[in-house]
């Protein structure tokens, strides 16, 4: 019986050989079909087991079955194996190099808008004024009415004022803030208002429909130029750690008489005349002065008895002066590589 014996072993080998070889979970799959599939070398054997005579049939049998477990069980310990070795190359493919540098942490940053607010809103709460923040979405009467801003006023047309469609509007300046405060404090008191204010603009470099002011106020028995000017400076010196210089000029707005404007010696070029100044070595920053008696009185109070000032500083052309921003849409433009730099 040399044949079929013979036959076995050699079958034997060169299946559990094959399936040695299979180095992937694909290609010990094409092995499995080679031998044990529909059309594979034992299925094939199987099938000519009934053109045997019956004296040979049953041993023959019995080796293919033998075979086919003995094939069947190395195919399942070598899926393991393959298994395992596919999941160690993996995990080497995988495994971070802990040599290489890292991806750096990046620190938030404040905006430049909110790092001047915040010394502004320190430094006046160390000279005792309150800090206050009122509604960006306003009314006619504090916005302009009680601000002694006539119907006619060309500010309170539509090219320069976002009107809502409940009727009322964007404030377009801090300083209704003014008569709110008289309603809501009790004089004599000091107050400040920072906030955001808007302006129906075409933006350009120095315009932009959305900034920021600071608005001051102070309201006493007896109230005077020199106080004003005293608290703006301490405000200026504040912000610029530094004297500055300023020249107060007369300026005309319907919430005070007198009014004036506050100018800065230029800080970029100290004078000597460069774009930010205009080439004038002056910065118009703080219009200001004593408030009017309608304003006083649309707040409650009576004139003859309180008199205050107030200023209304351009915070956003405040802290383009101090970090030397030359375009005020950088300030709203999202861009991080403005805030990154602070
Ligand atoms: N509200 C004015 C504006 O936005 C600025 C202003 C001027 C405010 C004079 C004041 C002031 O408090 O006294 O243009």
């Amino acid at each position: 019986m040399k044949g079929i014996g013979y036959e076995m072993d050699e079958l034997t080998r060169e299946a559990l050989a094959d399936v040695a070889a299979a180095g992937t979970a694909a290609d010990l799959k094409e092995v499995e079909v080679r031998w044990l599939g529909k059309k594979g070398r034992v299925t094939a054997l199987l099938k000519e087991l009934s053109a045997l005579p019956p004296e040979d049939r049953k041993a023959r049998g019995q080796q293919l079955n033998a075979l086919k477990r003995e094939v069947e069980a190395a195919v399942e310990a070598r899926g393991r194996e393959v298994e395992r070795l596919e999941a160690e190359a993996a995990a080497a493919r995988e495994r971070p190099d802990v040599t290489l540098p890292g991806t750096p942490v990046r620190a938030g940053r404040l905006h430049p808008l909110t790092i001047v607010t915040e010394e502004i809103v320190d430094l006046f709460e160390r000279m005792g004024f309150h800090v206050l923040d009122y509604p960006e979405a306003e009314s006619e009467f504090f916005n302009f009415d009680g601000l002694n801003i006539p119907g006619d006023h060309p500010a309170r047309d539509m090219q320069d004022t976002f009107y809502l469609a409940d009727g009322n509007l964007m404030r377009t300046h801090t300083s209704p803030g003014q008569v709110r405060s008289m309603r809501d404090l009790d004089p004599p008191y000091r107050a400040i208002f920072p906030g955001r204010v808007y302006r129906c603009e075409a933006t350009d470099a120095s315009h932009e429909h959305t900034f920021y002011q600071v608005e001051g106020i102070m309201i006493d028995r007896h109230v005077s130029v020199a106080h004003m000017l005293h608290s703006m400076m301490s405000l200026l010196e504040g912000v610029f750690r530094r004297k500055v210089e300023v020249r107060l000029r007369p300026g005309y707005f319907p919430f005070v008489e007198p009014g004036f404007e506050l100018d800065l010696r230029c800080t970029v070029c100290e004078g000597a005349g460069c774009p930010v100044c205009k080439r004038s070595g002056w910065v118009e920053l703080l219009p200001c002065g004593l408030v009017h008696p309608n304003v006083i009185r649309a707040g409650g109070l009576d004139p003859g008895e309180w008199e205050g000032w107030a200023f209304g500083l351009g915070l956003s052309r405040l802290v383009m002066m101090r970090y030397r921003i030359d375009d005020i849409r950088w300030l709203l433009s999202g861009d991080l590589r403005l805030v990154r730099q602070f």
